[in-house]
């Protein structure tokens, strides 16, 4: 059983590693997007009560938090090295190539992936001190919700979303991060065996409906409020 820093060591481990943590990071925004579009169920509670929830597991997440940190450092350490050795090894101009790790396929998103990482990673980190820990808020809102008090993030959210630059910022992100998981889901597919040339075009398709999905979905929530708000509703 290779350990990890084998896998490190060889172009098909690290495409692998990169492969495996970028399938449990696209799990996270599944599930992550999932929540947030409790925000507009007919209960206007139901985000605080969701989130309220999650904090309630205490020990729990923070497990699970720590596991996303560790993915998202490993993710983003390994795909800078893999794009570091490549730099170091290819020509510029090639489009179609054979790697150890199976056949690679040369396009926009993926001669972009380390930009559109950094950018994501940067967003992460900004988002997080954003809504999570309120660095950019003058308070952390409070609201009291069946005799409970906890954090007021509908209020977080939506006071954010009602600034046209965060929404346009946010905007050109969920488009990046489209454009990360259209290449992403394709070569961990590959990366982790699904090589079979007969079936390269459906996984290029599924990537590409995951990534339309998840960059849509996520879209669409600070669209909505903004225009929500701007319209009266
Ligand atoms: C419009 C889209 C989004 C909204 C409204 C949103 C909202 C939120 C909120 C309210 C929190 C704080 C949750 C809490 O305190 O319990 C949060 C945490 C977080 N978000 Fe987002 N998010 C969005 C998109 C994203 C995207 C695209 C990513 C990743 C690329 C992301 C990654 C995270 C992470 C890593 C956390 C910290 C989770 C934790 O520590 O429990 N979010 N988000």
């Amino acid at each position: 059983m290779p350990s990890i820093s084998n896998a490190l060591q060889t172009t098909i481990g690290r495409k692998i590693l990169t492969g495996i943590t970028g399938v449990f990071l696209t799990l996270f925004l599944v599930a992550h997007l999932a929540g947030n579009l409790t925000l507009f169920s007919p209960d206007p509670d139901a985000f605080n009560l969701y989130a309220h929830f999650l904090h309630e597991l205490g020990p729990l997440l923070w497990i699970a938090e720590i596991i996303l940190v560790v993915l998202f450092l490993a993710h983003a350490y390994i795909g800078i090295s893999i794009y570091r050795r490549r730099k170091q090894s290819r020509p510029e101009n090639y489009n179609y190539y054979n790697s150890k790790g199976g056949p690679s396929k040369q396009n926009a998103a993926s001669k972009t992936m380390i930009f559109t990482g950094i950018i994501i990673l940067l967003f992460v980190i900004l988002h997080v001190m954003h809504f999570k820990y309120h660095l950019f808020s003058p308070e952390t809102y409070m609201t009291t919700i069946n005799g409970e008090e906890m954090v007021d993030l509908t209020r977080h959210v939506e006071t954010a979303f009602h600034n046209i630059w965060i929404v346009l910022g946010y905007t050109a992100v969920m488009v990046l991060i489209g454009f990360h998981l259209k290449h992403g889901v394709w070569s961990a597919f590959v990366s982790l065996g699904a090589s079979n040339p007969k079936r390269l075009p459906v996984i290029y398709t599924v990537g590409g409906i995951v990534a339309v999905l998840l960059s849509v979905g996520f879209l669409f929530i600070p669209i909505y409020i903004y225009l929500r708000h701007l319209f009266g509703g």
